[in-house]
């Protein structure tokens, strides 16, 4: 009773009276905890006097997250709810206009100021800029904090007190007039336009002198094994103080998880004149270093490292960052010249990029625990990295990547003030100002202060220092110059596509030419006679535009008649679709094809099962033509980033997920695609080939090859036999019978090794022709279809009979449980495409839900166990559906 009198006592006053001080320590650092919010309309004028402990903020809404934008903020102040807004159209009902005017954050703490004790505020960039205020006073300028990215540290030490109050007056964000964080096409934009301090904002304490952030520079040459790395740590020291003063240095170096020191700890010393800043390294030697590796090539080992300044022999401040020893290198190969593809490697060896696009929360929000499922999703997939384009979100994505071994490609954004150079031909559209001298400061905080945020982590493949367009010769070198001062340590790439380069970087190696929207599986396996998106090179954005989302979850965000104009109007424009600026606001180039090779589809259901095939179809020809072509003599694939790997929102189109984590037919074909070990279907040279993704050493292998009508009776049989080559992919012998072909067949290609364990299995539908692609009508986003493939034969298929069952293979302390489910086709027809879906006690989907394999095809009297893992244990049980079966529901 007394406690609580005494809370709201304190909140009425708006001082933290009782209230245990944020840091209290030389070298302690934490984070503004939560927010009171406030338009300026509903706020005195007088911004300063609002930072003043008294100021009552009681009134203000308020948000128990340390960052937030201000719909972010509303959102967590529970004045919106995220399923309402985003329900059918009900974003364009939020109040937008609330947004044009500047909004207050604020935030009282306590602090124990004693003499000699210094305080650092640290920015990591607010949208679009703000001024700072506290304790009554202004101690930034909207000019100088400025950029989505900005960061940038405050001496406040003569503003602190016991009581303190800190105020953040944000400014509202355009982004072509201003640097923030926007989607383009991807999706509508927050009413907010991510305004406001959506990363924390930092207090720390420290003695005389302060330490900037921890570079550390693992150097080892190829090939890694059996060598020895060089460790150089390297941070500013800076003298806060109006006196000299002389510091000891001490760095040190441990394995995460291991007791004891990595290497000896080495001890220096200087001294800084009044106010001086300097540059202080270190460096160690590992003389057996464990090597931080990629998931799919071995072990994620971390080691933490330290550096430590003293004065007087007390401790002033203290700085730490984990690193992983590993060497990434990206280089552009142009063989005699002609051609210019971008290929990365990581501890020496070629490594193709198998990815996807990343998308923030529309909102900004972030969950660790579902980037965390998301990172699971990816390496599921057999993909290797991720792509950010402007989207470098949290410090805590890639700390979650570096323990995940998933790798990761940050950069700028396009199309807007990121990129707002004279020769930018997107945005003559709507006329951007170029960069005055005020934004070029903006651009070179941004990047020093990302450089040093990324710099440390092994996950990181490259920076793209441009987007769509390439940095203009000021911003390339504030941009190299500020990745060379933090020893950067990985790849740099000019920008995503082929439109231009600076001098000083060369050509970025990466093509952009589409395609955005759908195209039929053997588009990828043409050569560059035509310079698209076909599978050589690589590809930094590009798909077949699909990830149609279940019934399940299109339920949670569409009203009927959204679902009804989903499969009975396919010229329409669709919120949940891109925006309707956009090329793709409708799914009329999806649907022609999926009318026009599969027939019409006659209910929501069969749409959404067509759907689903042709999800499949396209990312699993996607990533296994890229992993085909990896070892092609002439122009190797080197890189494909699926457009896009997930969606700020609840999306009908362009992801290998959905926003709810339901995995669908996406998700599957780009699994079956990017198998470690694999075996697949050439559609345009109609043979088979051999893939291996590891760097491991050769072996034996047999592939069995059947071919299969509608009517379950043979066309074709063969057995290859051959030697796998590591990290290679090989061409074998083509398929028997196609000639046989009446309408539709069944192809299956199960490679095991010489154990007889099978490595991969994996079902084709085809027909004895392929789509017939027009590439003189192709544009920058697709190219058209002169005539589809007939699949409609597919609906003559016979009913094939089912038996499911089900057993639980284990369950942990956690919640966490695994079933194995049983599938047996009894007919002597194949069961097409057969769908399972783990759904809880009320029917509704489980997610997040990891399948071994899904949307899958047996053959006549065929058996196939999968297996499931339900992360949350909330399974009830599987329902199992497809397109020639009885849906029926197995319980657990
Ligand atoms: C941000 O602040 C929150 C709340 O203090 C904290 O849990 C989180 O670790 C912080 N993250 C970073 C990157 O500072
Ligand atoms: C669904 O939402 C749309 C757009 O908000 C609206 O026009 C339509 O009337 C709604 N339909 C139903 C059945 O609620
Ligand atoms: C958000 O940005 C758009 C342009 O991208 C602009 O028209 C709109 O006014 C902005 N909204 C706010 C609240 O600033
Ligand atoms: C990576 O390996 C190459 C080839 O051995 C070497 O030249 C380069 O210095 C290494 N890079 C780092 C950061 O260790
Ligand atoms: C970028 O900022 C750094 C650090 O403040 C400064 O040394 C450098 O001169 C700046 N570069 C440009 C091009 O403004
Ligand atoms: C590319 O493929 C076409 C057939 O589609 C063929 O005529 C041409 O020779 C191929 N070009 C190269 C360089 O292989
Ligand atoms: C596009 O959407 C905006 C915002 O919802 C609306 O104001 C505009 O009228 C729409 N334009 C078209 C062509 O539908
Ligand atoms: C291929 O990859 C597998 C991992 O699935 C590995 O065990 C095997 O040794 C590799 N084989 C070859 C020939 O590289
Ligand atoms: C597609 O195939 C079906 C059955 O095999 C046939 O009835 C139909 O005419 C074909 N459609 C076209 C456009 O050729």
């Amino acid at each position: 009773m007394r406690g609580s009198t005494l809370a709201s006592f304190a909140s009425v006053a708006g001082i933290a009276v009782g209230a245990s001080p944020l840091v209290s320590q030389c070298g302690q650092s934490a984070s503004i905890p939560n927010w009171d919010l406030q338009s300026s309309t509903s706020a005195p004028s007088d911004v300063a006097s609002i930072s003043k402990p008294a100021f009552d903020a009681s009134s203000w809404h308020h948000a128990d997250v340390s960052r937030c934008t201000l719909m972010g903020c509303l959102l967590a102040a529970g004045v919106y709810d995220q399923d309402e807004i985003w329900f059918s159209e009900n974003l364009n009902d939020v109040n937008w206009g609330q947004f044009t005017v500047p909004w207050l954050y604020r935030n009282a703490f306590s602090l124990t100021p004693e003499v000699g004790s210094h305080y650092i505020l640290e920015t990591n960039g607010i949208s679009s800029k703000a001024d700072l205020f506290l304790n009554g006073k202004q101690f930034a300028t909207k000019e100088f904090q400025a950029g989505a990215y900005g960061g940038h540290t405050y001496d406040v030490t003569d503003l602190a007190a016991e009581d303190n109050a800190l105020v953040v007056q944000v400014y509202p964000t355009d982004v072509n007039y201003d640097f923030g964080v926007g989607f383009v096409d991807w999706n509508p934009s927050s009413p907010c336009n991510a305004t406001g301090v959506w990363r924390n904002i930092t207090i720390k304490q420290t003695g005389p002198v302060s330490l900037g952030r921890l570079s550390v520079l693992a150097e080892i040459e190829t090939p890694v094994e059996g060598r020895s790395a060089t460790v150089t740590l390297q941070a500013t020291a800076q003298n806060l103080e109006n006196q000299k003063v002389t510091v000891e240095f001490e760095g040190s170096i441990a394995e995460e998880g291991a007791t004891g020191s990595a290497a000896p700890s080495k001890k220096s010393s200087i001294t800084l004149a009044a106010g001086e800043s300097r540059v202080v390294s270190m460096q160690f030697e590992l003389a057996q270093p464990k090597i931080w590796w990629p998931k799919q090539w071995g072990d994620q080992p971390m080691y933490e490292a330290t550096l430590s300044a003293s004065a007087s022999s007390a401790l002033s401040d203290a700085v730490q960052a984990p690193f992983g020893v590993r060497n990434a290198t990206y280089a552009v190969h142009s063989p005699a010249g002609i051609y210019e593809d971008g290929m990365f490697t990581v501890n020496g060896y070629p490594f193709l990029v198998l990815g996807g696009g990343y998308a923030s929360d529309m909102f900004l929000r972030w969950d660790s625990d579902r980037f965390t499922a998301m990172a699971a999703y990816i390496l599921d997939m057999g993909l290797n990295t991720i792509r950010l384009e402007g989207k470098m979100d949290q410090p805590e994505l890639y700390e979650i990547a570096d323990r995940a071994g998933l790798m990761i490609m940050p950069g700028w954004e396009c199309c807007d003030k990121w990129e707002a150079w004279k020769y930018n031909d997107e945005l003559s559209i709507s006329p951007v100002p170029v960069w005055d001298e005020n934004d070029y400061h903006t651009a070179n905080s941004s990047i020093l202060h990302e450089a040093a945020v990324l710099q440390p982590h092994p996950s990181i493949l490259g920076y793209l220092i441009g987007s769509d367009y390439w940095p203009d010769p000021r911003a390339a070198n504030l941009y190299l110059g500020a990745l060379d001062g933090v020893n950067w340590g990985a790849g740099i790439v000019a920008s995503a596509g082929k439109l231009g380069f600076p001098k000083a970087t060369g050509p970025g190696g990466m093509k952009m030419a589409g395609p955005y929207d759908w195209v039929p599986p053997n588009y990828w396996y043409y050569n560059d006679t035509h310079h698209f998106g076909q599978a050589w090179g690589f590809g930094s954005e590009l798909g077949a535009g699909v990830g149609t989302p279940e019934l399940g979850s299109l339920k949670k965000f569409l009203n009927q008649s959204d679902m009804d104009d989903l499969w009975t109007n396919p010229g329409k424009m669709l919120f949940h679709m891109s925006t309707n600026v956009s090329s793709f606001f409708n799914r009329k180039r999806y649907d022609l094809g999926l009318y026009g090779r599969y027939g019409a589809p006659t209910s929501l259901d069969d749409y959404l099962l067509k759907a689903q095939i042709m999800d499949y179809e396209a990312t699993r020809s996607q990533f296994e033509a890229f992993s085909a072509h990896w070892s092609a003599a002439r122009r190797p694939s080197t890189g494909a980033i699926y457009w896009m790997l997930n969606n700020a929102w609840p999306s009908l189109h362009w992801n290998q997920f959905d926003y709810y984590l339901h995995p669908g037919g996406s998700y599957f074909g780009t699994k079956v695609g990017s198998r470690m070990e694999h075996v697949s279907y050439d559609y345009v040279e109609k043979k088979v080939w051999l893939i291996n993704h590891s760097t491991q050493t050769a072996g034996a292998r047999t592939i069995q090859v059947d071919l299969i009508g509608l009517d379950g009776k043979s066309l074709s049989s063969q057995t290859i036999h051959a030697q796998t080559k590591a990290n290679a992919a090989t061409s074998l012998a083509h398929i028997e019978g196609m000639d046989s072909i009446k309408d539709v067949a069944f192809l299956r290609l199960v490679l095991t090794d010489s154990a007889g364990t099978v490595l991969s299995r994996n079902v084709y539908w085809l027909t004895n022709t392929v789509d017939v692609l027009d590439w003189g009508k192709s544009t920058w986003y697709y190219t058209p279809c002169e005539t589809f493939v007939n699949y409609t034969a597919l609906s003559t298929l016979e009913t094939a009979k089912m038996s499911v069952s089900t057993e639980q293979v284990y369950t942990t302390a956690g919640a966490q449980k695994a079933y194995s489910v049983t599938l047996k086709n009894d007919a002597e027809v194949p069961a097409f495409f057969i769908r399972l879906n783990l759904v809880d006690s009320s029917g509704d989907d489980v997610v997040p839900v990891m399948w071994t394999d899904n949307y899958v095809t047996l053959w006549p009297k065929e058996t196939l166990t999968l297996q499931v893992t339900d992360w949350e244990g909330s399974g009830a049980s599987v329902d199992v559906s497809g397109w020639n079966i009885a849906a029926s529901t197995a319980s657990l």
